[in-house]
């Protein structure tokens, strides 16, 4: 199994390691933890930076198609939690950020690759939220999905990383529950407001399957990142699991998943379910979402916008810098 992992990335055994290598890929088997100033392979590095810095970009691309509803909450209660979750968002993009920068990249390099398309966010955020029950949707939905990816990476190798999930995992599940809470209200209340829970799970579901990524047969970086273990679990293994977990959620709710395939296979022990249209997958990726246009362009705005308030950050920290050295000379 760890052989082949590593052909992928074109080492067929550990024989063609370099002893360093062979150092490294012992210290991630005997399950140590890997810190920034550490020795680590290239490939690992730039990995690290693909994964965490699309992360950290999901996280903030996120908080728009929720941002869209603020203003719309329908009680003052509702508003403050949304308000709530958007703003934790930001907060995750932040240690995720962070994280990242231990590897070497600076945040305006993340950001100018997220602008010009060279980086990627979760294709889940392409999709728009177009009623109050999306609200409930992407709650339950989309942050349970995040959910079941980022658990398991609390345990990832990389030591800020794992760290960063710890607190993101923690506010994910109050995240997840706040959508429920919104469904359950909305699934238990009037016929109209059932029917928009089920029009939201129907538009949801199969976007929220494509969160885990292509089929295993497709996914290029599993198993060099499985090797690492950078990524635990295979994309494959953890929608099955979302699956069954959230099928018995939809369930209780009344409202029905939109696959008429379905079934709970007795003897997998698990369900047996329509897979997503991995097609309209990769078009997302390709930039032809529904969203990708609208959501870049806030980005970029948000940006552009907030160039004077950089500026005054770094006048600012350039000024406080002088006055501290001013006053060092003093002293002496
Ligand atoms: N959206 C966009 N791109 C995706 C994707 C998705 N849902 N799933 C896969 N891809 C991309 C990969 O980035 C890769 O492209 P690249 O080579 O240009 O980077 C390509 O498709 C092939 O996929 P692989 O399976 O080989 O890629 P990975 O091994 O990186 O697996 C992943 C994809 C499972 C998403 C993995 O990167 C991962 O676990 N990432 C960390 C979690 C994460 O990024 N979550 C974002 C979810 S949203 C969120 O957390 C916000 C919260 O508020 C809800």
């Amino acid at each position: 199994m760890y052989a082949q992992m590593v052909k992928s990335e074109g080492k067929t055994d550990r024989a063609e390691m370099s002893p360093e290598e062979r150092a490294f890929q012992d210290r991630i088997d005997a399950n140590e933890k890997i810190e920034p100033k550490d020795w680590m392979p290239d490939g690992y590095r730039k990995t690290l930076i693909r994964q965490i810095g699309q992360h950290a970009h999901s996280e903030i691309v996120g908080q728009l198609p929720e941002g869209n509803w603020i203003t719309r909450a329908p009680t003052l209660e509702r508003k403050q939690i949304l308000l709530a979750k958007v703003q934790d968002e930001a907060g995750h993009g932040l240690y995720l950020y962070c994280a990242a920068e231990t590897l070497g990249v600076s945040r305006d390099e993340l950001f100018e690759k997220l602008h010009s398309g060279a980086m990627k966010y979760s294709s889940i955020f392409n999709y728009p939220t177009l009623t109050w029950a999306d609200m409930g949707a992407v709650g339950w939905l989309v942050d349970g999905a995040a959910i079941m990816n980022q658990v398991p990476l609390q345990r990832t190798s990389y030591g800020p990383y794992a760290r960063a999930m710890v607190r993101i995992c923690k506010e994910e599940s109050f995240h997840q529950r706040q959508g429920y809470a919104v469904m359950m209200r909305m699934a238990f209340g009037t016929p109209e407001q059932k029917e928009m829970a089920q029009d939201a799970l129907n538009r949801f579901w199969y976007p929220s399957l494509m969160m885990f990524g292509p089929s295993d047969k497709d996914s290029v970086h599993s198993a060099q990142s499985m090797a690492w273990r950078i990524k635990m679990n295979t994309n494959d293994e953890l929608r099955q699991k979302f699956v069954d977990e959230t099928v018995p959620q939809a369930e209780y709710l009344g409202l029905t998943v939109p696959d008429e395939t379905l079934k709970w296979n007795e003897e997998r022990g698990h369900y047996d379910f329509a897979e997503p249209d991995w097609e309209e997958f990769f078009e997302v990726l390709k930039g032809n979402g529904p969203c990708n246009d609208e959501r870049l362009a806030a980005r970029r705005k948000a940006w552009d916008d907030g160039e004077w308030f950089r500026e005054g950050l770094s006048a600012y920290a350039d000024k406080a810098a002088a006055r501290r050295a001013a006053s060092d000379l003093a002293a002496e």
